[in-house]
């Protein structure tokens, strides 16, 4: 049976198509049943359309409190009968409500090897500009699950891409964006198998 996807985005949405081109390949056996946005204009939610996937662009703004706003992606969600809530590149910090409604179900990409260059304020194309400008050697990206804290959450997978002398934000960030977009439906997929066994901090993969 394919496991039910939430995809939440707020912009391009290249994880987003990473995740629907493992499934149309048939290496991840899943299907996206809904894409939320938190912006009006993400490209993502074009590709949702181009698929024929729900999609729904569910704005801060429109809400008084936060928790009406999460209110609303959650019915969403559970509207679909999402079984995991995948976070591809979506820009809102999410409150223990949220999370508390799908407890170890919310995986988030991260664009660096966490617990580095992570945390409120990090996000896209500033975690590149904060790496080079720290002038660390290697970087990466992370796949996680997302708990209470900020990027806080027990890690799934991480790999390590070398950062080049002559790296921009722009050159650095497309090799990360690269394994994000193999480490995302990896993790999704050992999701889907069973394959991952929580240990306090630690995620276990079974074979
Ligand atoms: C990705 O690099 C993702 O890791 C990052 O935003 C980008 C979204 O790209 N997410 C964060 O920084 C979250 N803290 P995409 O819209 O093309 O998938």
């Amino acid at each position: 049976m394919a496991l039910n996807l939430g995809v939440l985005v707020s912009g391009r949405g290249t994880n987003l198509q990473a995740v629907i081109d493992s499934i149309q390949k048939g290496s991840l056996e899943a299907e996206v049943c809904v894409v939320i946005s938190s912006k009006q204009d993400a490209y993502a939610l074009k590709r949702a359309e181009k698929y024929g996937i729900p999609h729904y662009c569910v704005l801060r703004r429109d809400y008084k409190r936060q928790k009406d706003f999460e209110r609303e992606m959650v019915n969403l969600l559970k509207k679909h009968d999402v079984e995991l809530v995948v976070l591809a590149g979506f820009m809102t910090i999410l409150s223990p409500y949220f999370v508390n409604e799908f407890k170890n179900k919310i995986i988030n990409v991260h664009p660096s090897l966490i617990p580095a260059f992570c945390g409120k304020g990090f996000y896209g194309e500033r975690v590149h500009k904060a790496v080079l400008d720290y002038g660390v050697k290697i970087t990466g990206a992370t796949v996680h699950f997302v708990d209470e804290g900020t990027d806080t959450g027990s890690i799934i997978l991480q790999q390590a891409v070398q950062v080049l002398d002559d790296d921009t934000v722009e050159s650095l960030g497309a090799r990360v964006l690269k394994l994000e977009h193999e480490l995302l439906p990896k993790a999704i997929n050992l999701f889907a198998r069973g394959k991952l066994k929580i240990e306090g901090r630690r995620v276990k993969i079974l074979d």
